[in-house]
């Protein structure tokens, strides 16, 4: 029975006590915002976020070389041939270390066809990536390049048609200040100067079959052993890079070759290298940026196998990593191996691809202690955050957050307390929506706090607490974010994908504060700490 004034107003009466009780429950509830926690403390660091970590890398590939950073006759090229525009671009992404002539092509290179008058250079079929090489740019173009955008250069030497000569007499031309007939021959193309090439490769993924002169892991030590003592014959004061694997044959594989490597080459070498290509073949946005779980674990893996090669020695050279190749890539590849021919390899980036790039540098920056060099592969058309046409350039989309990222070369990453909700890709154990990572420049005691959120559906609110110094309540927020994940750049539209800047005014109690990460998206924050 329903009370007196409910019966008189029945249908009403109805109608309100539908919308009071059963409405609520059938619409949706404002999503839960779940929790994170991050804690700041200045004096937990891990290392120099070495300015090396933001270097590049330019291959005679496809479009990189020719018609990338380089165009004879163009009227956007300078007098020597270089690309004016992407020479400008090249200089705002602040790259700080160019690796150079490859990749598999440094496997075929040899390095006196590319010096002297150009018309006298030979041409020559190219076997790596299936082009002609003219043999245009070469050794002296490229040291040019450096120095006219203010990048150290890494050579990488041809460890596979090559021999052990021919990287002591390349060191000779580069460095040597007597006079020498390589040093002479130098000069004959016009630089008294010695170069001063510090960085040099001793060869590129030469495990991986498709190599030119692929080697196993004894032949290749013996072959970058010798090497490696010539070249610091023409020149002690190199640094050298020895060829980590390309992964082939998967863990038990390239596990196997960079212990071997580092066996053999301890005492020798002072980086050993990491390649790493990811993508989002099944389209799983939150999937694709698990991919974290495995960039670290390969880097302490492979900071385990320096530790147990030098183990017991009482004073070794210090070994380090130089993650020389990471990027995305699974778009443009061919159904072989890899895309050959001119246009090879011209990935276009989006809106997901960016946000992988904080992931990358996130993780480089967690393992700053070990993680002394990394070279995103490339710098132009192939692979790249700058892509051009004759008439002239488009920003991708993942060249924002690298030029952001930039700003913390020389800056001290910081070991983070972090709490967040998880998710879990197959049988891996869970992984936390937001990865993070924190840097301090000490002078100005900024704290940059790098955040991505990798949920695609919810923003998460984060309570950020520091232990060290007062935290200042305005926060410089940078952010870069898209309702399209799959947003591309193109030529005339490259505007879509870019960060937005705002100074948030932080609520501080008990040192600390809330901020709400949204979905999909990469922040840094910058606090003042003092
Ligand atoms: O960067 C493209 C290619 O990827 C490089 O030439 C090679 O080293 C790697 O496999």
């Amino acid at each position: 029975m329903l009370p007196d004034v409910m019966a008189k107003n029945k249908p009403w009466m109805l109608v309100s006590l539908v919308i009071l009780f059963w409405l609520p429950m059938a619409l949706p509830l404002p999503a839960q915002q779940p929790q994170a926690r991050i804690k700041i403390d200045t004096e937990r660091t891990i290392g120099e976020v070495h300015p090396h970590v933001f270097g590049n890398f330019a291959e005679h590939l496809g479009r990189c070389i020719y018609g990338g950073i380089f165009e004879e006759g163009s009227p956007l090229s300078d007098a020597e041939g270089f690309r004016k525009d992407v020479m400008e671009a090249t200089t705002r992404l602040g790259v700080s270390l160019l690796r150079w002539p490859g990749g598999n092509f440094a496997s075929g290179y040899h390095w006196k066809d590319g010096i002297g008058p150009r018309e006298q250079r030979p041409a020559r079929p190219e076997h790596a990536w299936g082009a002609i090489e003219p043999n245009r740019f070469g050794t002296d173009e490229f040291l040019k390049y450096c120095e006219r955008i203010g990048a150290e250069p890494y050579i990488c030497i041809n460890a596979g048609l090559g021999t052990v000569d021919e990287a002591r007499e390349w060191v000779e031309y580069c460095n040597e200040a007597r006079h020498t007939w390589w040093a002479d021959q130098r000069r004959k193309h016009g630089r008294d100067r010695p170069w001063g090439v510090k960085y040099w490769g001793l060869g590129n993924e030469i495990d991986g079959p498709w190599q030119l002169g692929h080697k196993n892991a004894e032949d290749y030590g013996k072959f970058a052993l010798e090497a490696a003592k010539a070249m610091r014959r023409a020149d002690e004061s190199v640094k050298l890079i020895a060829s980590g694997s390309s992964n082939f044959g998967g863990a038990a594989d390239w596990i196997g070759w960079n212990r071997a490597v580092l066996e053999k080459l301890r005492g020798e070498i002072d980086y050993i290298s990491l390649h790493t290509y990811i993508g989002n073949r099944d389209n799983n946005f939150e999937r694709f940026l698990a991919a974290s779980q495995d960039i670290d674990e390969r880097i302490e893996i492979v900071e385990g196998l320096i530790r147990a090669a030098q183990s017991g020695r009482p004073n070794p050279r210090p070994i380090y990593i130089a993650f020389d190749e990471w990027n995305v890539w699974y778009r443009a590849r061919g159904g072989s191996e890899f895309d050959t021919g001119r246009t090879a390899l011209q990935e276009r980036y989006n809106f997901e691809d960016a946000l992988a790039m904080g992931m990358f540098m996130n993780s480089f920056i967690r393992h700053a202690n070990v993680v002394k060099m990394a070279n995103l592969a490339q710098l132009v058309n192939v692979i790249a955050p700058i892509f051009t046409n004759k008439q002239g350039l488009f920003l991708q989309t993942t060249y924002f957050p690298l030029v952001e990222y930039g700003k913390q070369r020389n800056n001290v990453a910081l070991d983070l307390l972090l709490s967040s909700p998880t998710y879990t890709v197959g049988n891996r154990r869970p992984l936390p929506y937001l990865d993070v990572s924190a840097t301090l420049e000490r002078g100005n005691r900024l704290v940059y706090l790098n955040v991505l959120n990798r949920s695609e559906k919810m923003d998460i609110t984060g309570r950020i607490d520091n232990v060290e110094g007062r935290v200042a309540g305005e926060v410089g927020v940078w952010e870069l974010n898209h309702p399209d994940l799959r947003a591309v750049h193109d030529f005339g539209n490259d505007q879509k994908v870019r960060p937005a800047t705002r100074a948030f005014a932080a609520a501080i109690s008990n040192n600390g504060f809330s901020y709400t990460f949204p979905k999909h998206s990469l922040t840094i924050l910058r606090l003042k700490v003092n």
